[in-house]
C-alpha cells in the first residue's frame, strides 16, 4: 500500500516510524514531514492546510490510505475531502472532529450525556462574563472555544486576572474567531492522565495510558507548552480507574457522538483529571497527542496500519491489539525562548542512540550545506523504553547527554518524577 501521513512534528515522526515497520506498506510519504523523518518516509513539501494540493498528490501518487494527524486539517475537514474523492483515511471527519474544535460543543455534549467534567458557563459577551467572574470562586479556568495552538486555556487567580483574560479573549479577539466564545469553568485538582484510544464509532480500544508534562519548567512551573515530555504507562491509571473511565467516560462519549449523528472514527484522546470525586474529562482531542504518541506507540506490538484500516472500516472488534509490558519515557528538547518564541538555524549534533532509544525530530530543517538545524520551538524528543519507568527515564537522559546537542537547548530534568513518586507504583 502507498500511505501518506499529514503533519510534521514529533508525533508524526513516531507514527511514521511505526507505520514504516508494517509489512503492508510499500511507499510512505509525509506531507510536509521533516528531514529527520527521511529514514522512514519520503517528505513532500505540502502544507497541512493546502487541501487541494494534498488531494492532487494523493491522486498522482496512488495513495491508498491517508493518516491525518494534526488538529487543524481534521477540524477543517480534510478527511471529508479525501474520502469523498476515494482516498481512505484514518481520522475523524469534520462533524466528529468538532469534539476538539469547539469546547462549547464538547462541554454541552458532556453535560447532556452526564459525562463527568468541570462545571461551566459559556459566554459570548464580556459584560456577562465579567459579572459572572465577579462572584466566582478562584482559581477559575477560562478557555477559548476553538483551536488556539494549545494556548487557549488560562488559569486565573483573582478577578483582575479574570478580567484581563476575558477582555483579551472576547473583546480583543486574541485567538481571532477561536475566542468569539469562551468557557468559564471550575478549577479541578488531581493528577492528569492522557488516554489515547482507537475507536471505529462502535467499539473503543484504549491504548497504554500516559502522562504529559505541559509546563515549561521543572516542578510544573512557568507557561503551558505543547508538552515537554511524557511517560507511559501512567501509574495513576490503575485497573480500578480504568473500569470507572470505560463505564462513565469512554463508552458514553462514543455513544453520545453516535447519537448526535457524529460518529467518531480515529484516535480519540481523553485528557482526564483524577479528582477526589473521581475521573473527570479536562479535554477531548480528535487526534494523537504530542508528546504522548512518542511514548505510547513504541510500546505497541501490533501492526499500526492494520489497526488504522480496521478503525476506518469499522472492524476494530475483530482485532486483538498487543502491547509491550515495558515502560517508556520521552524528553522534549526545545529551543531557547519556547513557548513564547524560538531560536532557529542552530546546528544540531547527533550521535547514534542506544538500541532502546529513538530520536523523533520535530522543529528541524536541513541547511543548504546538508546540516540538520533547529527550526522551531519543540525541536526533537528522545524516547527510551526499559523494563522499569526509572530505567526508561535514566536511559532517555543518558542518551540526551551523550548523543544530542544544540546550543541553548531547553529541556525539563524532571520528566517522570511525578509518576515515580506516585504511591500506586
Ligand atoms: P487543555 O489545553 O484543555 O489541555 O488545558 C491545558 C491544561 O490546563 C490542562 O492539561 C490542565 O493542566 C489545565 N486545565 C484545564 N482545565 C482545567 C480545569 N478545569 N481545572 C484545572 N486545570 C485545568
Ligand atoms: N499533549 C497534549 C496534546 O497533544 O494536546
Amino acid at each position: 500500500m502507498n500511505i501518506m501521513i499529514i503533519g510534521s512534528g514529533g508525533r508524526e515522526a513516531a507514527i511514521a516510524k511505526k507505520v514504516s515497520e508494517s509489512p503492508l506498506v510499500d511507499d510512505l510519504y509525509a506531507l510536509p514531514g521533516n528531514p529527520g523523518m527521511l529514514s522512514y518516509a519520503t517528505t513532500i513539501a505540502i502544507n497541512v492546510m493546502d487541501f487541494d494540493s494534498i488531494l492532487a498528490f494523493a491522486k498522482d501518487y496512488l495513495i491508498d490510505f491517508a493518516i491525518v494527524a494534526p488538529d487543524d486539517p481534521l477540524v477543517g475537514g480534510l478527511v471529508d475531502l479525501l474520502e469523498d474523492n476515494g482516498v481512505k483515511c484514518f481520522g475523524p471527519n469534520k462533524r466528529a472532529a468538532i469534539i476538539e474544535g469547539s469546547k462549547s460543543f464538547s462541554k454541552k455534549l458532556m453535560k447532556d450525556y452526564n459525562i463527568p467534567t468541570a462545571d461551566y458557563e459559556e459566554f459570548v459577551d464580556s459584560e456577562a462574563a465579567l459579572k459572572y467572574a465577579k462572584t466566582s470562586k478562584y482559581p477559575l479556568v477560562i478557555k477559548a472555544d476553538g483551536l488556539a495552538l494549545g494556548k487557549g486555556v488560562s488559569i486565573v487567580n483573582d478577578f483582575e486576572e479574570a478580567k484581563a483574560t476575558i477582555i483579551s479573549f472576547l473583546d480583543e479577539h486574541k485567538f481571532k474567531h477561536s475566542s468569539d466564545k469562551i468557557i468559564i469553568e471550575e478549577f479541578l485538582e488531581g493528577p492528569e492522565i492522557s488516554l489515547l484510544t482507537f475507536t471505529d464509532g462502535k467499539i473503543l480500544i484504549p491504548m497504554i495510558s500516559s502522562m504529559d508534562h505541559k509546563r515549561i519548567g521543572d516542578g510544573d512551573v512557568g507557561p503551558n507548552t505543547g508538552g515537554m515530555g511524557a511517560i507511559a504507562p501512567n501509574p495513576y491509571y490503575t485497573p480500578l480507574v480504568e473500569v470507572e473511565c470505560i463505564r462513565k467516560i469512554l463508552y458514553p462519549t462514543i455513544f453520545a457522538m453516535k447519537k448526535e449523528n457524529r460518529v467518531f472514527k480515529g484516535c480519540l484522546y481523553f485528557g482526564l483529571m483524577l479528582t477526589k470525586e473521581g475521573a473527570k474529562v479536562i479535554e477531548y482531542n480528535c487526534r494523537f497527542g504530542d508528546p504522548e504518541t512518542q511514548v505510547v506507540l513504541p510500546l505497541l506490538k501490533s501492526d499500526l496500519v492494520e489497526i488504522m484500516i480496521a478503525t476506518r472500516d469499522e472492524k476494530l472488534s475483530a482485532l486483538v491489539v498487543k502491547w509491550s509490558k515495558d515502560f517508556a519515557a520521552t524528553v522534549v528538547l526545545a529551543s531557547k525562548g519556547y513557548p513564547l518564541s524560538s531560536t532557529k538555524g542552530l546546528p544540531i549534533s547527533l550521535k547514534k542512540l542506544d538500541s532502546s532509544s529513538t530520536l523523533y525530530t520535530a522543529g528541524v530543517k536541513m541547511s543548504d550545506a546538508g546540516i540538520l538545524e533547529t527550526n522551531g520551538g519543540r525541536v526533537l524528543s528522545v524516547t527510551s523504553t526499559a523494563s522499569s519507568l526509572k530505567k526508561a527515564i535514566k536511559l532517555a537522559y543518558k542518551n540526551i547527554d551523550k548523543c544530542v546537542d544544540f546550543s541553548e537547548k531547553v529541556y525539563r530534568k524532571d520528566i517522570g518524577k511525578t509518576a515515580l513518586n506516585c504511591k500506586k507504583n
